[in-house]
């Protein structure tokens, strides 16, 4: 039988206090909520990292990332909590929006293919990035006019975003790419594919904390994905979210988000398709 005994499965013991702390932290720096019953993926997945920082406690961990306030820390603290896991085509209705709604009525607008800015917020390992450009390559048949970056991904993730910037998926990602679609992945060998280069040159990538309060953007976006992101946040921060997301698009600008997600009754200046 698997024991729940911290000094028999090698967790360190997470005390009351000490959740409650990593909690706010976590909730202050990155919007990010973790409910009560949280706490046993907090102790199972920081216990290895406290232990290989050379800690023998949470406490002194947190006491160590509080005294120096390094970025770089914060942001493995919240890698270990936050779940990147995406892949390509997910929730395929958003896609088939895009081509079969939203790219007619940008092109109706006179919006050319080049001037198309969208942002994947929240994009983790690039899945969904890569998915938006090979809809929209796919959809004007070329290459937007010199190839610029269409697509800006961003995630809290240091590691999601190495891992986007790879383009590397094991293979096993073909079966969730439509047949039409996989002309823009290579397979490398036996168990790797790659995103083609005509792919990602669409898209860049930059680390960007949501739970900002200004985003360093100049233009406005036709599309915002933010896609199973909000899940990670309570109804205050939500808000606050889609209200600065709104102040990020254009007047007929669309914000997706996923299936299982809502704005919230106390925002305003969306209205639901
Ligand atoms: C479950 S993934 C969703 C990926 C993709 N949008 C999808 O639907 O497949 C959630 C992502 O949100 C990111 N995230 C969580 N809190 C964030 C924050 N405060 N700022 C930026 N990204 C955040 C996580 O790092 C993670 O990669």
């Amino acid at each position: 039988m698997a024991s729940s005994d911290p000094v028999q499965t090698g967790l360190l013991v997470l005390s009351d206090g000490e959740f409650r702390r990593i909690r706010s932290l976590v909730y202050e720096r990155f919007g990010i909520h973790l409910a009560d019953g949280k706490r046993s993926l907090v102790q199972g997945r920081l216990s290895k990292v406290v232990k290989s920082r050379g800690h023998r406690s949470f406490t002194e961990y947190m006491d160590d990332l509080e005294r120096d306030g390094d970025i770089a820390k914060l942001l493995g603290l919240v890698d270990h909590l936050s779940t990147n896991h995406s892949y390509f085509f997910r929730e395929p209705e958003h896609f088939e929006f895009l081509t079969a709604e939203v790219l007619p009525a940008l092109e109706r607008d006179g919006v050319r293919p080049e001037e198309l800015r969208i942002w994947c917020a929240g994009a983790s390992e690039g899945q969904e990035p890569y998915t938006t450009a090979m809809v929209i390559l796919d959809y004007f048949g070329r290459s937007p006019a010199g190839s610029q970056p269409l697509i800006l991904a961003t995630d809290i993730s240091v590691t999601a975003l190495e891992q986007a910037n790879r383009a590397a998926y094991p293979a096993a990602v073909l079966s969730s790419i439509p047949a039409r679609y996989r002309k823009y992945i290579t397979q490398t060998d036996a168990q790797t594919v790659a995103v083609n280069d005509a792919i990602r040159k669409l898209v860049l990538f930059k680390r960007l904390n949501l739970h900002q309060e200004r985003y360093p953007f100049h233009g406005r976006f036709h599309v915002i994905m933010c896609r199973n992101v909000m899940i990670y946040f309570d109804a205050a921060t939500k808000t606050q979210l889609v209200t600065r997301f709104q102040r990020c698009l254009t007047d007929d600008g669309y914000l997706l988000i996923g299936h299982s997600e809502s704005l919230g009754r106390s925002v305003e200046g969306y209205r639901y398709l």
